[in-house]
C-alpha cells in the first residue's frame, strides 16, 4: 500500500493556502489529494478560506460569516504571501470544483464549524457536490461531529473523517454512533504511539501536518493511509526515494 499525498490548503508551502493558484499547483505536481478549509458567508455561499476571519489571509478585515460573498470578492487574498499572488481572490468552493473539473484524486472539504455554527453549511455543501457531481473523491471531515452527523443524515454514502489533535472521549464516542471512514489526527499524535493499539488498521488513518522529510518517511514506513501536507511537491519526490 502507498501512502497517498495530500496537499494541505492546496499547497500552502509554495503558494497563498486556499487559494486557486494552490490549488493548480497541487494539480501540477500530481497530489493524490487535495485538502481545502470550507466557510459559509451571510448570503450562505460556500468561500474557501482556513479562518473564521479574513485578516490574516487577506487585506480585509472581519468575520467571513458577516460579509456579502461580493463583499467578499473585493478582497486580496495573494499579496500577504507574495505580491505575485495579488490577483488571487478567496474562491467559492463552485470555483474549485470547476477548476478541478476533471482530477480523479482525492478531494477532502474540511467544515470549519468548530468555532462558529454555520446554519445550514452541510445542507448547502451536500446540495452543491450532487449538482456539480465532480469527479475527484470527496471526503468531508471537521473537528466538529455535530457537521459530519448531518452530512450523513443528508447523504448515508458520503465519506466522513473525523479530525481530531490528541484522541479523547469524544472521539471515541462519536466512533460507536456513527460510521466513520477514516481518521485524520495530528502527528503529534501519532507520535503518541497511542495510535498503534487503537488503529492497528493504519490504512484508516490520514495524518496532518507533515511536513519534514524525518515525519514523511515515518508514515510511509508505518503504512499510513495519506499524510496531509505543505509541500506535496517535496512529499512525492521523498516518497519516490523511499520507494526505490
Ligand atoms: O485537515 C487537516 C488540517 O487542515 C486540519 O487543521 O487547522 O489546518 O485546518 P487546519
Ligand atoms: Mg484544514
Amino acid at each position: 500500500m502507498i501512502t497517498k499525498v495530500i496537499a494541505h490548503r492546496g499547497s500552502k508551502g509554495t503558494h497563498p493556502e486556499n487559494t486557486l493558484a494552490a490549488f493548480k499547483e497541487a494539480v501540477r505536481v500530481k497530489s493524490d489529494g487535495i485538502e481545502l478549509d470550507v466557510h459559509f458567508t451571510k448570503d450562505r455561499e460556500l468561500v474557501v478560506i482556513h479562518d473564521e476571519t479574513l485578516d490574516r489571509t487577506t487585506n480585509g478585515t472581519g468575520n467571513v460569516g458577516e460579509q456579502t460573498l461580493e463583499e467578499i470578492k473585493q478582497y486580496d487574498a495573494g499579496s500577504w504571501f507574495s505580491p505575485v499572488y495579488q490577483q488571487e481572490k478567496i474562491p467559492t468552493l463552485k470555483e474549485v470544483l470547476s477548476l478541478l473539473a476533471g482530477y480523479e484524486g482525492l478531494l477532502n472539504i474540511e467544515i470549519k464549524t468548530d468555532k462558529i455554527a454555520y446554519a445550514g453549511i452541510e445542507e448547502a455543501l451536500i446540495g452543491l457536490i450532487e449538482h456539480m457531481q465532480p469527479t475527484c473523491h470527496i471526503v468531508y471531515s471537521s473537528f466538529n461531529f455535530s457537521s459530519l452527523k448531518k452530512i450523513k443524515a443528508f447523504n448515508p454514502k458520503a465519506e466522513i473523517a473525523c479530525l481530531f489533535k490528541m484522541n479523547n472521549k469524544q472521539t471515541k464516542l462519536f466512533s460507536r454512533t456513527t460510521q466513520v471512514a477514516f481518521w485524520h489526527p495530528s502527528i503529534q499524535w501519532l507520535k503518541t504511539k497511542k495510535w498503534l493499539l487503537l488503529f492497528p488498521k493504519r490504512r484508516h488513518l490520514r495524518v496532518w501536518t507533515v511536513n519534514k522529510e524525518k515525519e514523511m518517511l515515518f508514515c510511509y514506513k508505518k503504512k499510513i493511509a495519506a499524510i496531509i501536507t505543505d509541500y506535496p511537491e517535496q512529499a512525492l519526490a521523498v516518497r519516490k526515494t523511499y520507494q526505490k
